[in-house]
């Protein structure tokens, strides 16, 4: 079987799909590979809790498998622990990925580090190094981020 049921069970029923009209950070990237896009909306409290997450993605099942997992797995997390997250740990998390699709999984942690990157600005705040995309700076010219 070329992907877990772990993997399959995200994909056919993708948790907190949507979007958060009021969210206090969104991140936009897109998947310089394939030209896929995700786009990840936080709601964070005042003591820097990510109280709800919700995504959507133009992307492959393991986008879509990833998103999922990356969700579930920030969700009561705070901003430092979000931050923390790595594609690799959420490919663990569904059982591992093919190897030709983990790429595919840089989608959700970058989409939630640029979201995170989101709230900083509106806080007004400077965006911490790690929350800084391979982009930023560089007029997009890699992917659709903001
Ligand atoms: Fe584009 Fe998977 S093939 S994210």
């Amino acid at each position: 079987m070329l992907y877990s049921d772990k993997v399959m069970d995200h994909f056919e029923h993708p948790r907190n799909v949507g979007e958060i009209a009021d969210a206090d950070g969104v991140g936009q990237v897109g998947n310089p590979k394939c030209g896929d896009i995700m786009k990840m909306y936080l709601k964070i409290d005042d003591k820097g809790v990510i109280t709800d997450v919700k995504f959507k993605t133009f992307g492959c099942g393991s986008a879509i498998a990833t998103s999922s997992m990356a969700t579930e797995m920030i969700r009561g997390k705070t901003i430092d622990e979000a931050m923390g997250l790595t594609n690799a740990a959420v490919a663990e998390a569904l059982d591992g990925l093919p190897g030709y699709k983990m790429h595919c999984s840089v989608l959700a942690e970058e989409a939630i580090k640029a979201a995170l990157a989101d709230y900083y600005r509106r806080q007004g705040n400077a965006v911490p190094e790690e929350l800084k995309l391979p982009c930023d700076g560089d007029e997009h010219s890699c992917c659709a981020c903001r």
